[in-house]
């Protein structure tokens, strides 16, 4: 069901400027648990604010993305063909190696993609997971939202649905990818019949791509006040094959609420599918937090959960891997948090497209 309502016509008038002044002051996100933006609402008057004008949001390989779904929702687009657009730009991007085509395979050398999509007027998603040969699964996920009864199409059966729309079977495996990948496994153990090349260098070098999540979430809303979003990635690095992650889990790397906000995640797909953190960020939304401030809460629910799980946790005792999330309410406030410093996110608030610094929990040991 398509917009199958009536949409509050917001007054332009100030649009612009309103969002301006909104915003400004909270985009120099400070770190070390201090805010980005703020949650008490004292300066800001934002009871009385005009509608948002446009505001988009991404992780931090997301500035392109940004600027081209900032482009199109000034010419009129809605917020989710704005943001697929936008990380479409970094889906068919062979450098980032996280995202589409060249993305980090799976153990076997194949790239597996996870997308979701997720539309607030009509409180609608699609989504695709483990999908191969097919470089834009954002726009996959699309299609089940608008083409299908159903939510999540996987493997073989998304492949098949992306075929019969017309997607072409490509390579998504560049060169760089499978240098890097067969390093990996070369480097795996060395008790198995495969040999790293001489002089051996790869281990330092491939270290980086351990445990890598990637990924690229984008969330927009629109001078009307509707909210969209989309999370696609290649995933985690060298995963089982079948392994699904986050992003295409509604709820989990996604979730929006058209009377809400939007809000999406990068990171350990495993920890934020246990708790549900795209909708948990939108709920202490609803509660009044601003985007920020929930982010942080969502992963602090996320620390103590990772309490339980001694293995993950490093010698501090704290998560031993990355997260992050990103948000935008209904009035166009936006914020994001990390769990370790070193991450930024992206925004376009109408007025510049910029990278921040996200909050952070933990302060990350330089070198
Ligand atoms: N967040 C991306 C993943 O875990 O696959």
């Amino acid at each position: 069901m398509k917009r199958a309502y009536a949409r509050r016509e917001f007054l332009k008038t100030g649009v612009a400027a309103g969002a301006a002044s909104l915003l400004a002051g909270r985009a120099d996100g400070r770190p070390g648990g201090r805010r980005a933006a703020s949650g008490d609402g004292a300066e800001s008057g934002r009871a009385l604010a005009p509608p948002p004008g446009p505001v988009v949001v991404a992780s931090g390989n997301g500035l392109r993305a940004t600027d081209k779904a900032m482009e199109l929702l000034r010419g009129g687009a809605s917020p989710l063909e704005a943001v697929i657009a936008g990380v479409n730009i970094v889906e068919d991007d062979p450098e980032d190696i996280t995202v589409g085509y060249g993305g980090l395979p799976n153990e076997d050398g194949v790239v597996e993609l996870d997308a979701s999509v997720m539309s607030g007027p009509a409180h609608a998603a699609g989504a695709v997971a483990a999908l191969r040969n097919i470089k834009n699964p954002s726009r996959v996920a699309r299609l089940v939202m608008e083409r299908s009864d159903h939510a999540l199409l996987v493997g073989e059966g998304a492949l098949r649905f992306a075929k019969a729309h017309g997607f072409v079977e490509e390579n998504l495996l560049t060169d760089k990818a499978r240098r890097i990948w067969l390093k990996w496994k070369e480097t795996l153990s060395d008790r198995d019949n495969w040999f790293p090349p001489k002089p051996e260098k790869a281990p330092a070098e491939i270290a980086a791509f351990v445990a890598s999540y990637g990924t690229i979430n984008c969330v927009a809303i629109d001078a009307r006040g509707d909210l969209a979003g989309v999370t696609t990635t290649s995933g985690l690095a060298f995963k089982l094959a079948g392994r699904v992650g986050d992003s295409p889990i509604i709820g989990a790397g996604l979730y929006v609420d058209n009377e809400v906000g939007a809000a999406g995640s990068t990171g350990r797909g495993e920890a934020n599918i246990l708790n549900c953190g795209s909708f948990t960020v939108v709920e202490f939304m609803r509660r009044g937090l601003a985007p920020e401030d929930a982010c942080r809460e969502a992963l602090k629910r996320i620390i103590k959960t990772t309490g339980y799980q001694p293995h993950l946790l490093d010698a501090g005792g704290r998560p031993g891997f990355g997260l992050n999330f990103y948000a935008i309410n209904k009035k166009g406030e936006f914020g994001s948090a990390s769990l370790w410093s070193g991450q930024s996110f992206a925004v376009h608030d109408g007025t510049e497209n910029r990278l921040i610094e996200c909050p952070y929990v933990y302060e990350k040991k330089k070198g």
